[in-house]
């Protein structure tokens, strides 16, 4: 894709659904008793392979535009895959789905492509296994292909060293499979769609706060058999990112950004661009099958650099990438520190983001949990996406602002969480 400097961005766009609501719409769906009916599904290839795995495992899911079916059998229904199961570039696919499996009585293999094989798998590997399940990497690295055996899971309490949705969602759906209680304890809460939607699905799911710190804590007991329910999937605040960075800083601009999820566990980049001075209005507020939704009108606006850090980044850490395009052209310095989960994305984030931002004449400098960017001029370049499809979208928004043409190598990776992204842009010029 070859890109170059625009100016006055104006009109309204819808963005596709959540991913990760998606995904768990499948999941959850699946397993739970009865229909499940989602509206708004996110036809990405991440959600897509989720799909393709729960067919594997027997499951009877149908597909009509953004609308998906799911006819789930139950808490015990899954069946034995037939075959490998093909979670592609998904780290929530892996994760998520390697709790459900762990309390299964039949074997499994997960595998995905080059990027999801070299993700680390230990997260989940270590708490899974201290539940009794039988979970090993095939080829000893700590990465998947991963190879399930069934085993008796009991509750732990588990302290988890990361702020992650992914592996609290993997150890409370092992809970399901679980005698006794289970519980998670994250250092600062990660996005709670897994809490949101088990409880709405009929789970006995718990959550707490620690008054003194950040830490966060979901329990679950088992025994509670999930039921069908309809859902209509918000829009995807990381995907409205990428026109929440555009609408700020190409000239002249007014965007109107319809239908956007805004739980506050994801929503970090809105308070974010406030402080780097951006000019956002949400209206419309609403609240729908617990999710906060909210329309929101950007302005182009005079940024300037923050500092980011601390428990507001497991909200905006899918976000980064075209945060840190945002501070590329924003005045004086952005700092952006206890990140380092970056480092285990797709890509190295920290890596991708920085190594294309000097491409583009920016200064920018990483560091071992984040970045340091002195805002200032861009000029198009080769960006380097390495297949990860948020450096895909974010460099697109920079290409806007470049002086010069910019070419998004691998551009179809966008595909991935957001494959109508850049006709959604056409909408806008
Ligand atoms: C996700 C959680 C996040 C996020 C990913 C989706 C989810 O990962 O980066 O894109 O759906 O639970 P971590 O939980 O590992 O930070």
């Amino acid at each position: 894709m070859e890109l170059c400097s625009i100016t006055g961005l104006k009109g309204k766009v819808r963005i596709p659904g959540d991913k990760s609501i998606s995904h768990r719409c499948v999941m959850f769906g699946s397993i739970a008793s009865g229909t499940t009916v989602a509206d708004n599904f996110l036809n990405g290839a991440d959600c897509l392979a989720t799909i393709r795995c729960f067919r594997t495992l027997g499951i009877d899911i149908e597909e009509e535009g953004n609308t998906v079916t799911i006819h789930g059998k139950g808490l015990h229904g899954l069946n034995a895959p037939t075959d490998i199961l093909d979670v592609g570039n998904s780290g929530t696919t892996t994760r998520l789905l390697s709790g459900i499996l762990a309390g299964q009585p039949f074997d499994s293999k997960l595998s995905g492509d080059e990027s999801l094989n070299s993700r680390p798998m230990k997260r989940i590997m270590t708490p899974l296994t201290q539940m009794g399940a039988n979970i090993s990497s095939i080829l000893r690295n700590g990465c998947a292909p991963l190879y399930i055996t069934p085993g008796k899971l009991h509750g732990i309490h588990y302290d988890s060293p990361v702020a992650s949705a992914q592996v609290k969602s993997c150890i409370l759906l092992a809970g399901l499979y679980a005698e006794g209680e289970t519980s998670v304890t994250e250092p600062s809460l990660s996005r709670n769609h897994t809490e949101l939607m088990l409880r709405e699905f009929g789970a006995d799911i718990r959550t707490t706060h620690d008054l003194n710190s950040t830490k966060a804590t979901a329990s679950i007991r088992p025994g509670k058999e999930l039921y069908g329910q309809k859902i209509t999937v918000p829009g995807d605040i990381s995907s409205a990112a990428y026109f929440i960075a555009a609408g700020l800083i190409v000239p002249d601009s007014e965007i109107l950004i319809e239908n956007v999820g805004i739980n506050p566990t994801r929503a970090g980049i809105l308070r974010v661009c406030e402080d780097m001075g951006g000019d956002i209005t949400l209206l419309n507020q609403r609240t729908e099958g617990g999710e906060k939704i909210a329309d929101i009108l950007v302005r182009t606006s005079r940024l300037h650099g923050t500092t980011i850090e601390g428990d507001i980044i497991p909200t905006l850490i899918d976000e980064i990438p075209v945060i840190a395009v945002m501070a590329a052209v924003a005045e004086g310095q952005t700092v952006i520190r206890d990140a380092a989960e970056l480092k285990v994305k797709e890509t190295d984030r920290i890596e991708t983001v920085t190594d294309n931002l000097k491409a583009m004449g920016c200064k920018a400098e990483p560091t071992s949990d984040g970045m340091i960017i002195t805002g200032g001029k861009l000029k198009g370049a080769s960006i380097h996406t390495l297949l990860d499809h948020r450096i895909a979208m974010a460099f697109s928004i920079a290409a806007l602002v470049a002086e010069g043409n910019t070419k998004i190598l691998d551009s179809h990776c966008v595909d991935v969480s957001y494959p109508t992204f850049y006709d959604t842009f056409e909408e806008l010029l």
